[in-house]
């Protein structure tokens, strides 16, 4: 049975190639990213209550470094962080995967609408 994670942090690393008219977030800092938030929630002691990891393209490039936290106390379609940086992870960190707050000034404006609803299984 998977751990019951409070938060689980995606943190887009796509890569594509120099000069594509998309860029990407990898080559806007998104491992290091990934990384420091990864070291900072260990040694902050929230391993087991949140989760960093990495994701392919979330379809917001335009808004890389692209972060969405889905989660049991996030709201449905989940919190999504725009123009990351590696100086805002204390932030993310302090006051929304500590404190429960979002970080406003990096909330991105306009959120991708929040996925459908499973179906139901047929009886
Ligand atoms: S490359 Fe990161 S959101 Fe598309």
């Amino acid at each position: 049975m998977a751990p019951p994670f409070q938060r689980h942090v995606f943190v887009c690393t796509n890569r594509r190639a120099e000069g594509h008219p998309k860029g990407c977030c990898a080559s806007k800092g998104a491992e290091a990213i990934k990384d420091k938030l990864k070291a900072e929630t260990k040694l902050r002691g929230l391993k087991g209550a949140v989760r960093v990891g990495s994701a392919g393209c979330l379809d917001t490039c335009e808004h890389g470094v692209s972060i969405v936290v889905y989660g049991s106390k996030e709201p449905q379609g989940g919190t999504w962080y725009a123009r990351v940086s590696l100086e805002d992870v204390p932030a993310i960190i302090d006051e929304h995967l500590v404190g429960g707050r979002p970080v406003e000034r990096l909330l991105m404006p306009t959120a991708p609408a929040a996925p459908a609803p499973a179906p139901k299984p047929e009886p």
